[in-house]
């Protein structure tokens, strides 16, 4: 039997992953004792919280996480150290992929986040842009405005020569629809043509959920009168839907992050087997803390020694039609 941890490692846009599993921004990745505890788990790399140009507390009615038995529901409304927090670890996170999450919301005005990172990272960067946060009350989500998508995609064409360093994905909502996988195609295929955008992550969380606890007859979280993004069990069938639609669609031309509902080996499997290059795991790391990136990477390594697999790339994509 291969015991070798390295059965689940993943080059990835010419980076290479020591194996294939990542947190979801958002997750224990808000300031640096998080991120450090991250950087020295057994996570193959790790993305930080999504940013801002400014530091933000987010929604200020609390709780604004909740977990249930099926998963997670969270309205938390963007707190973050500001993106030059983020930026400037990127000196102490040499041995490791760090993945910066950017908040699109605020890049549309202001490309500046951007041109930071270039400056200060000499080597290739991963830069995941979050078009997908449910939680900014009154923003809505620029993943689900395909215009306002595709202006956003033009505008940061512009910057191309000025991002050498930089290799840039895009945080995706769920979508719900064919028709609007096919609208996704028609806007990204040349931006991937260009090598603006090289790789997508999907899923997000399903936003503007709603978990009511029937004793109290109230939502379990506050903001937004209890509309939060749901994460978890409840998730993974939306999310491996996507993947495998996105894969469908794209095929080898863009490689996908799949996040959405993964709390074991067979979950992170089952993503891979949908198209997913790299998996991230949300809502089982905040139930379970940094040790279960060991515990689900075993698992994977223990499915793909029982079907004789080894390497990940031998079941890409390959669930039966
Ligand atoms: C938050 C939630 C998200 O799902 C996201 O993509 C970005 C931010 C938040 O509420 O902090």
């Amino acid at each position: 039997m291969n015991t070798c941890e390295n059965i689940s490692k993943c080059s990835f846009n010419g980076i290479e992953f020591k194996n294939c599993i990542l947190n979801a921004s958002g997750c224990l990745c808000t300031d640096k004792k998080e991120l450090q505890s991250l950087y020295i788990s057994k996570c193959g790399g790790f993305v930080s919280k999504s940013c801002s140009i400014e530091k933000r507390d987010g929604n200020p009615e609390h709780p604004r996480y909740f977990e249930t038995d099926n998963g997670t529901i969270n309205s938390m409304g963007l707190p973050n150290m500001g993106y030059m927090y983020y930026v400037n670890l990127i000196k102490d996170f040499t041995e490791k992929p760090y993945i910066i999450s950017v908040a699109s919301n605020y890049l549309f005005e202001n490309l500046d986040i951007l041109l930071y990172i270039q400056e200060t990272s000499s080597f290739p960067q991963l830069v995941e842009i979050n078009v997908s946060c449910p939680n900014i009350p009154g923003k809505e989500q620029l993943g689900y405005n395909f215009n306002e998508l595709d202006k956003f995609l033009n505008r940061l064409s512009t910057y191309k020569e000025s991002l050498p360093n930089l290799i840039i994905g895009l945080k995706l909502p769920p979508y719900f629809d064919p028709a609007h996988f096919h609208r996704l195609r028609d806007i990204l295929n040349p931006y991937i043509d260009n090598n603006i955008i090289k790789f997508l992550t999907a899923i997000n969380s399903i936003g503007n959920a709603l978990i009511i606890d029937s004793v109290k007859e109230s939502p379990v979280i506050k903001p937004k009168n209890g509309l939060g993004g749901l994460g978890g069990d409840y998730i993974k069938p939306t999310a491996i839907s996507n993947i495998w639609q996105l894969y469908n669609i794209f095929e080898d031309r863009i490689p996908i992050i799949g996040c959405g509902g993964i709390k074991d080996g067979n979950d992170v499997f089952d993503h891979i087997l949908c198209g997913a290059s790299l998996v991230q795991i949300g809502s089982q790391l905040m139930k379970e803390g940094p040790e279960c990136f060991a515990r689900i990477n075993k698992e994977l390594i223990e499915i793909m020694n029982d079907k004789n697999y080894s390497n990940i790339s031998e079941f890409r994509g390959k669930l039966k039609k």
